[in-house]
């Protein structure tokens, strides 16, 4: 009796305040629910600040301001200046001294980075998060695995050139729906090799779905329908979880934050950072150069002054085509959310900026419980809404803000769809893009591929279209970070595919039958 008496206040007290903001309906069944099911629902309610709430959504559907914002954009954006510009391809004379640089900052253990893991991952539609996924390369490594020998190896590296033990934290970021997952995930592997005390992990905030009037939706009875808040999450977590202090304590001075899907991604890049810091930048975007004008990729540039990525759907066409005297687009920075943070910007993100961040809006196909029928809907059309912020809305607030560019054969390729979806981004493009780069490493290095039959294959490292097959070649990131050290392995000798390379030695998985 008493039991139920205090679940009774609980909900009393529950349904003034939900009624007060507007959203009482989420207690429609809770006349239907079991015990255990409503302590879960009350929780989950009581953890939510419901006038917080309706202030985003009013803020973020608000009263045009966002249309109004984005009204004249094309005529008050210009492209990123070349001084505050460095290419890995067209300044290539000065990426000896950046990587020099970049590489003495990570033996003084002054580099950090931050995985942005907190994704649902809808379109890849794998029940586990994205980073456990096996793209099917012959390694069969997983996303994380890669990531974590690239920094075993660049410790490895800057250790071997400074002559002092180094260590670079890794935090990564999850969300309420992947946390647990990730993290047993890495205890099962045992850190991939890393320390574990250098692996850190933080959860993101999460915010209800809510229907185009802003009233919250329900994904069960007695469920809401909850969503991470969109990878700019990450300044409201950096600070609820007290990083900024836990970088600063290490003594971190540059953040390399990163998306968990792009396969090739260079993690704490020692010529991004090195760059970054000649430059004397708190804040810096690595991009890729956007070749052609109607590629659904974001931009980055300045409007009116300041720093901003500009979404392709925010622009004309017209604009999109518009070309510089060197026959580039204008507007060629593509956005491939790759960031150098120093740790001072973020603290000043996290304690004064973070707040005057608006929420995105990203109107979605929602499954949700009818309120007055109490079925499931799977909705055909977007029905209602999911609040985010993002990552690169920080821009704005840098005072020197500086752009890296860098080709996207070597760098980017990023895991978003599923291979039954469309021959986009998905695991095989993401299998296709490294070994094609670990097949040019290896003829870069002065090796050869030869067929069945002993005759040489010729050269034609990138693949023509999807249905291409590339050679088959992987080298473990143990062994090479950016396609470093291999002459010794690999010059004038002949291999034959499948052909690993790894930290055992040189596997040619055909004919020693493995
Ligand atoms: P995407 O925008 O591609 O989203 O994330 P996603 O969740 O991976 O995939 P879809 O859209 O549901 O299919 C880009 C990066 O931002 C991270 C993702 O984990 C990925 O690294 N992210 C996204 C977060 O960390 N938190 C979020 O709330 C959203």
């Amino acid at each position: 009796m008493e039991a139920a008496g205090a679940e009774g206040d609980v909900a009393t007290e529950l349904r003034q305040r939900l009624a007060a903001g507007g959203q009482d309906h989420v207690l429609r069944f809770w006349p239907e629910l079991d015990g255990a099911a409503r302590r879960a629902l009350a929780a989950e309610l009581c953890r939510m600040d419901v006038a917080e709430i309706n202030r985003f959504f009013r803020r973020a559907r608000g009263d045009g301001g966002g249309a109004a914002a984005a009204a004249g954009l094309d005529a008050r954006m210009e492209p990123v200046p070349r001084d505050v510009l460095g290419s890995a391809s067209r300044d290539r004379g000065l990426v000896p001294r950046w990587e020099s640089r970049g590489l003495a900052e990570i033996a003084a253990s002054r580099v950090a980075v931050l995985l942005l893991a907190g994704g649902q991952g809808t379109r890849l539609g794998v029940p586990y998060p994205k980073g456990m996924c096996d793209v099917g390369l012959p390694s069969r490594k997983t996303l994380f695995h890669l990531q974590a020998q690239r920094l075993r190896r660049l410790q490895q590296m800057a250790e071997e050139q400074h002559g002092t033990p180094c260590h670079i934290p890794w935090y990564i970021m999850t969300s309420g729906r992947t946390m647990e997952s990730t993290k047993e995930f890495f205890q099962k592997h045992r850190y991939f090799g890393l320390k574990k005390e250098n692996v850190i992990f933080f959860q993101q905030g999460m915010l209800p779905a809510l229907g185009f009037d802003g009233k919250i939706l329900l994904e069960e009875k007695g469920k809401i329908a909850m969503a991470p808040d969109g990878n700019g999450g990450l300044y409201r977590a950096l600070g609820s979880h007290g990083i900024v202090e836990d970088m600063e304590r290490r003594g971190v001075h540059s953040v390399h934050v990163y998306c968990v899907d792009n396969i090739l991604v260079k993690v704490a890049d020692p010529r991004f950072i090195g760059f970054c810091l000649e430059k004397g930048a708190d804040c810096g975007a690595k991009v890729v150069e956007k070749t052609n004008p109607t590629e659904p990729v974001g931009v980055v540039c300045r409007v009116d002054g300041v720093y901003q990525v500009v979404e392709y759907s925010e622009i004309s066409l017209g604009t999109a085509q518009r070309r510089g005297p060197d026959g580039r687009l204008l507007f060629n920075a593509g956005n491939i959310a790759n960031h150098y943070f120093t740790t001072a910007f973020l603290k000043d993100v996290v304690n004064t900026y973070e707040p005057q961040l608006q929420h995105h809006v990203a109107e979605k196909k929602i499954p949700h419980v009818d309120i007055t029928t109490g079925q499931l809907v799977q909705p055909e059309k977007p029905n209602g809404i999911k609040m985010e912020k993002f990552v690169f809305d920080i821009f704005q607030f840098s005072k020197r803000f500086v752009v890296y560019e860098v080709l996207r054969e070597d760098e980017f390729s990023p895991l978003k769809n599923a291979d039954s979806q469309n021959g986009k981004d998905n695991p095989t493009t993401a299998r296709h893009a490294l070994m094609s780069l670990h097949h040019c490493w290896v003829l870069n290095a002065g090796g050869h591929f030869v067929d069945e039959n002993g005759t040489r294959i010729p050269a034609i490292p990138r693949l023509k279209d999807a249905n291409d097959l590339p050679i088959q070649c992987e080298i473990s990131p143990l062994v090479s970070y950016g396609g470093e050290g291999l002459e010794q392995l690999v010059k004038d000798r002949e291999f034959r595919t499948p052909l690993i390379i790894d930290e055992d030695g040189i596997h040619e998985l055909v004919k020693n039958g493995l």
